[in-house]
């Protein structure tokens, strides 16, 4: 990174933190040649929900509201925003439509991923016609990004239903026993293998997936059933990155030469599944969780992300609302992400604990 695009940004980011919630991330891109450095911003589960006729949640609405506007004042402007999915809560038109009109007034072109939330009540059908493939691959500026759709999970649960609605209602709830695993399925995967093979290996690839391309809680669909597939395709490249939505908090993991990180949600909170008495501890052990994460405080865990891939390496910057800022930066020595306050055990602050 240009210490001139830092010094800009920093300067654009103090103003904003001091406005308080951001809920989205700008994500710095930066090269040997500073001509090719660019930043693109992302923002994620919205969860826009119908109550009746004109009536939405407001909260949520608030949220998306913020980020959309907040996103409209970054210096440096950045190239795009990519949206992480789950706009709707439970899928249907009213609820995509309120979505895109909010997110209509971002001044940047948007390019858009899946989450479950927008899916399971019609399979994709009025999100494609509204806003194009499920699954698609772009390059800019010498990075290739690939957006998938990580959501798909068996025929045989996806078409068990009697009503598409009491199938999106089982796919809504985070810990619904009767609901399925995530996955990319075979015919994306093979159609990712032809997309990365015209890709050269030194090339810096970002994917962009709605659910984590790795196994970290089934129960709570913080997973994707073929990750190890996924993760194979892309292992023969240099550089890659994995940013994911839907876990709705911090965080990140090295799997071989893939970073993974997540981004908050514009709506609210997940707990960790730690934080839960009966579920045993399903994080990636890297992560250091955050160290208050109340779904009952409103904007409690909601925040904003720096995320500098300098080089193909990530340091996120969360600017954390009521919490302590973090900084989670990729270690040279270590080869991985790592918190610069928290990693070490001793420093730690214990997570809020729920019954
Ligand atoms: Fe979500
Ligand atoms: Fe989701």
């Amino acid at each position: 990174m240009s210490k001139l695009s830092r010094r800009n940004f920093l300067k654009g980011s103090g103003l904003l933190a001091a406005g308080g919630v951001l809920p989205m991330s700008l994500i710095e891109l930066a090269f040997a040649d500073p001509r090719q450095n660019f930043n693109f911003a992302y923002i994620s589960d919205s969860h826009i929900q119908h109550i009746k006729g004109k009536e939405f949640v407001r909260n949520w609405d608030r949220g998306l509201m913020r980020a959309v506007a907040e996103t409209n004042l970054l210096d440096p402007k950045p190239d795009f925003v990519l949206y992480g999915g789950d706009i709707a809560q439970l899928g249907t038109k009213p609820e995509i439509d309120h979505g895109l009109e909010l997110l209509s007034a971002l001044r940047y072109p948007v390019r858009y991923a899946l989450g479950e939330h927008d899916y399971y009540l019609d399979l994709g059908e009025y999100w494609e016609s509204q806003l194009g493939p499920q699954y698609y691959s772009f390059d800019h500026k010498g990075v290739h990004f690939v957006v998938l759709n990580s959501i798909l999970t068996y025929d045989e649960w996806t078409n068990k239903w009697p009503t598409p609605e009491q199938r999106m209602a089982v796919m809504a709830g985070l810990d619904n026993p009767n609901g399925s695993p995530f996955m990319v399925g075979e015919a994306q995967r093979a159609w990712m293998a032809d997309d990365l093979a015209k890709v050269a290996k030194t090339t810096p690839v970002v994917v962009l997936s709605h659910s984590p391309l790795q196994k970290i809680f089934r129960n709570w669909n913080f997973w994707t059933e073929d990750a190890e597939q996924v993760q194979a395709l892309l292992a023969p490249f240099d550089k890659v990155t994995v940013l994911y939505g839907h876990v709705h908090q911090i965080q990140y993991n090295q799997i071989g030469n893939i970073s993974f990180n997540s981004a908050m949600a514009t709506a609210w909170p997940w707990p960790y599944p730690r934080s839960y008495a009966q579920a045993p501890s399903h994080m990636p052990k890297l992560t250091v969780p955050m160290n208050r994460a109340d779904p009952f405080f409103e904007r409690d865990a909601t925040g904003w992300q720096f995320i500098d891939l300098h080089s193909g390496n990530i340091d996120l910057h969360y600017a954390l609302y009521d919490n302590p800022n973090r900084v989670v930066a990729f270690n040279a020595q270590s080869g991985r992400p790592e918190d610069t306050a928290f990693q070490d055990p001793a420093t730690r602050v214990p997570a809020q604990m729920h019954y």
